[in-house]
């Protein structure tokens, strides 16, 4: 009798499309608040553009977006794998294929706030402290909306959300 060899299963990393969104909110919500800031499905379905997923067997395995900030300068965000598919390259394979999006849209540097350390050290991110990208442009991006914009900025009324996390920084 012959015996088949076993088989790792292929992994796609590919853009979400609308019906990703509420699979894309359930992975995020096994990590929010805590580790993860929260989406609800509008947040989602509004950033969809950004999100791309990891895909399996059929199943989304993983998620994660690229924002960008300024104009050269992007965030990984978003990031999460299914716990019970944890560190089988999931995760690294989207933070690559984020990493070649941000490069691809056109910015230089890419940020990411975590408490993931040894795990964006690995892919090639280094600890930063401050990030001052000048004048104009950080009193824009005091004007956002966005919170995880303000989690970059460190403003007040998100600092208990930052606790703990580091800021990081990849250059593409
Ligand atoms: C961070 C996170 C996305 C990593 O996902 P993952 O799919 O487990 O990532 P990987 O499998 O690529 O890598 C995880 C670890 O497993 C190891 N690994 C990768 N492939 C492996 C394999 N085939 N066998 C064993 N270990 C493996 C990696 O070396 C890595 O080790 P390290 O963390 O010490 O560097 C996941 O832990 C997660 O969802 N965390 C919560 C959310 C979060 O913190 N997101 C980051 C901020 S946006």
């Amino acid at each position: 009798m012959s015996t088949l060899p076993d088989s790792v299963p292929e992994v796609v990393v590919r853009r979400a499309r609308v019906t990703d969104a509420p699979r894309i909110k359930a992975l995020i919500d096994i990590y929010a608040p805590e580790i993860l800031l929260e989406k609800t499905l509008v947040n989602i379905y509004e950033g969809l553009t950004e999100f791309w997923v990891a895909e399996t067997e059929g199943l989304v395995v993983g998620c994660g977006a690229v924002h960008v900030l300024w104009a050269d300068l992007a965030e990984l965000r978003t990031l999460a794998t299914d716990p019970a598919y944890r560190g089988r390259g999931i995760g690294g394979t989207l933070s690559r294929g984020l990493a070649e999006e941000a490069a691809r849209l056109g910015v230089t540097r890419l940020f990411v706030l975590t408490f993931e350390v040894t795990f964006f050290s690995a892919l090639g991110f280094r600890t930063i402290g401050e990030l001052d990208l000048g004048a104009e442009a950080m009193a824009e991006l005091r004007s956002s909306y966005d919170r995880g914009v303000a989690e970059f900025l460190e403003l007040p009324y998100v600092k208990p959300n930052t606790l703990g996390n580091t800021r990081m920084l990849k250059v593409l």
